[in-house]
């Protein structure tokens, strides 16, 4: 790549003076041989010093993130990229922590092996733990820790999970998603804490857990508040869709937790693809630039959703007009998975025709650049490899069982058939949701949608409720129900949902049972045997018909890789979970909200305990 003339900016006097002493003595970065280079100057320093000293291809390679699977390490040097992702379910070959960091370190080299060395950052949706890599704990989805009500617990999870990124290398974390999901056949209800601000303003929590209280600490990662604005407020619960709202009603429903992540000094925000009253997010000035950053003051980085620019006309793919639109409108990094070099050149060529100002350039890159500083990527860009280990360990998995514990909610228990007796019991397991770690973990789960079985380390359902019990207690396990006869003290029948992510879980017809999970249930209850319904989903289901034939109802969300946590509350755990979302009374009443007047089957806030 040539090294384009340096496109006159105005300088202050200082920084001329900066500038002038500095590029007197030319040739390759050497250690703190610049001021931008020396960590005991202040970071606005250290990022003026820097700025005066890149070619706009340095500064636009600044703002582009490719995809891993598209770019070369040779890529990342040669065209000065300043960030990397892995998509969902994204991994190197093998998927172990060790092999993440080694791919990071190779990525992070090749950025560094340019004239000025600045650092790539690389992000991930570890979005329910590290969940893209084999044996990383994967805590309960956010569906369930909005029922815990238990904001500390989840900044301790967003440390946790902090933990295990940094042992990969990675420093940045798509996370956490502050949508108010509105109508529950949106596929992505589970990645929401609940369906009112208040939830998600609570749980904003997770930034600081992740970022630490600063960012720089050595395992600090930067958070991201997404998806920026109103993605859970669309008509129909449609992924992607549009969300008609009064500027009133958008601003009180979805902004408030995104004005907590900023008070809590979140670093990045990602742009939703929906779309506000027909306009869709990723061109919207007004939202981003004007509300955003003026009005919110939010002064970290505005980072495009994949692929997020090319649907502001509509049409597919992006183009000129598509660019300038996005970063326009106050976009700072697109995330440009694969056709990033034709991104390049197009924004090149718009700031060099005066659509895109220069002036925009340098504020993106003095976002995005102050935030690498902060991190501490110029001092420390490789993996510390002593956090390595922490990627599934024994803390991170005790504290995910608590956090399955605390999500639980129990919505019945006729009779008081629960909590059932470790001991002198014989209790029939029954469902497809039982003894799975991939539908009890759902989507964003060692791939991009997830997947049932055994596909990574963890502890199901049922291994959970063997464990719980006495050796005078009988656990039988058949996934119909078969075998099943009024021997039993008790059948628990483990149902639900199977892993989805995104669009792809969006429920636009019935949102009931399936029919396997239906005949189970009744295969259990003809043999006489009170029957616990466990409800592993994503969401709220249509179940109040089915509800008067059950002893017991217990709301398990995706609890992740950590399964014993339910049997601790089967078993005796009083449940302390609240639902996070109105239960409706049949699918025709969603969307059904606190405060609507409709009837629900169990309002916003139930839950029974023991
Ligand atoms: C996805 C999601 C977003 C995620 C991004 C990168 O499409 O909308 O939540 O962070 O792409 O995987």
């Amino acid at each position: 790549m040539t090294r384009h003339h340096r496109v006159r900016r105005p300088l202050s006097l200082a920084l001329l003076l900066v500038a002038v002493t500095a590029l007197a003595v030319p040739g390759p970065a050497t250690a703190a041989s610049f001021p931008y280079q020396d960590p005991t100057l202040p970071v606005a320093t250290r990022v003026a010093d820097l700025l005066a000293r890149m070619t706009l291809d340095e500064k636009i390679g600044q703002m582009t993130q490719a995809e891993r699977g598209s770019v070369t390490q040779a890529d990342l040097t040669t065209y000065r990229l300043g960030s990397i992702l892995s998509g969902g379910g994204s991994a190197p070959t093998p998927n172990t922590p060790t092999a993440w960091a080694d791919m990071y370190d190779g990525f992070q080299r090749a950025a560094l092996a340019t004239p000025l060395a600045i650092p790539m950052i690389y992000g991930v949706d570890a979005v329910h733990g590290h969940n893209n890599v084999s044996g990383a704990t994967i805590f309960p989805h956010n569906i369930g820790l909005g029922a815990t009500r238990d904001p500390a617990l989840v900044q301790q999870i967003g440390q946790a999970v902090a933990e295990e990124v940094s042992g990969t290398g990675v420093d940045w974390d798509f996370a956490p998603c502050l949508c108010v999901a509105r109508n529950d056949r949106w596929g992505r209800t589970y990645e929401s804490f609940g369906e009112t601000p208040d939830l998600p303003s609570d749980m904003s929590t997770l930034v600081t857990g992740l970022q630490g209280a600063t960012l720089g600490g050595p395992t600090s990662v930067l958070a991201t508040a997404k998806h920026y604005l109103g993605d859970g407020g669309t008509t129909g619960g449609d992924d992607q869709g549009d969300t008609q709202l009064t500027e009133a009603e958008l601003r009180a429903v979805h902004l408030p937790p995104f004005q907590a992540a900023v008070q809590r000094g979140v670093g990045s925000v990602m742009i939703s693809y929906s779309s506000w009253n027909g306009v869709k997010l990723h061109g919207n000035q007004y939202l981003i630039t004007t509300v955003l950053k003026g009005e919110l003051g939010f002064t970290g980085f505005v980072v495009s959703d994949w692929n997020g620019i090319d649907q502001i006309d509509g049409a597919g793919g992006f183009t000129a007009a598509e660019v300038t639109a996005a970063v326009n409108a106050g976009i700072d990094m697109v995330m440009v998975p694969s056709a990033w070099k034709t991104f390049i050149s197009t924004l090149r060529a718009e700031v060099q025709n005066g659509h895109v100002p220069l002036s925009r350039i340098d504020d993106a890159n003095r976002r995005i650049l102050t935030k690498k500083f902060e991190l501490g990527l110029f001092e420390r860009p490789y993996t510390d490899r002593s956090l390595t280990p922490t990627v599934g360990n024994a803390a991170h998995r005790a504290l995910a069982r608590q956090a399955v514990r605390e999500s639980q909610v129990l919505l019945k228990n006729a009779g008081g058939v629960l909590p059932l007796a470790r001991d002198n019991n014989k209790i029939f397991v029954a469902g497809k949701n039982a003894d799975n770690i991939g539908n009890q973990s759902g989507g964003w789960t060692i791939s991009w949608q997830g997947s049932s079985g055994n596909i990574t380390p963890g502890t199901t359902i049922l291994q959970g409720i063997r464990t719980a019990v006495g050796p005078t207690t009988t656990i039988t396990y058949n996934q119909r129900g078969t075998g099943i006869d009024r021997t039993y003290r008790a059948a628990i029948a483990v149902v639900g949902e199977t892993p989805y992510a995104e669009g792809q879980g969006d429920r636009t017809g019935s949102m009931s049972l399936d029919r396997e999970d239906l005949r189970t249930i009744s295969t259990l209850r003809n043999a006489g045997v009170p029957v616990i319904v466990v409800l592993v989903s994503g969401r709220p289901l249509d179940i109040a018909t089915e509800l008067p034939a059950w002893n017991a109802l217990l709301a398990s969300w995706l609890p992740g890789t950590e399964g014993a946590g339910v049997a601790d509350v089967l078993f005796g755990a009083g449940p302390t979970g609240k639902l996070p979302m109105t239960w409706m009374n049949a699918v025709s009443q969603q969307p059904i909200n606190a405060g609507d007047g409709q009837v629900p089957l169990f309002a916003q806030g139930y839950g029974l305990t023991y």
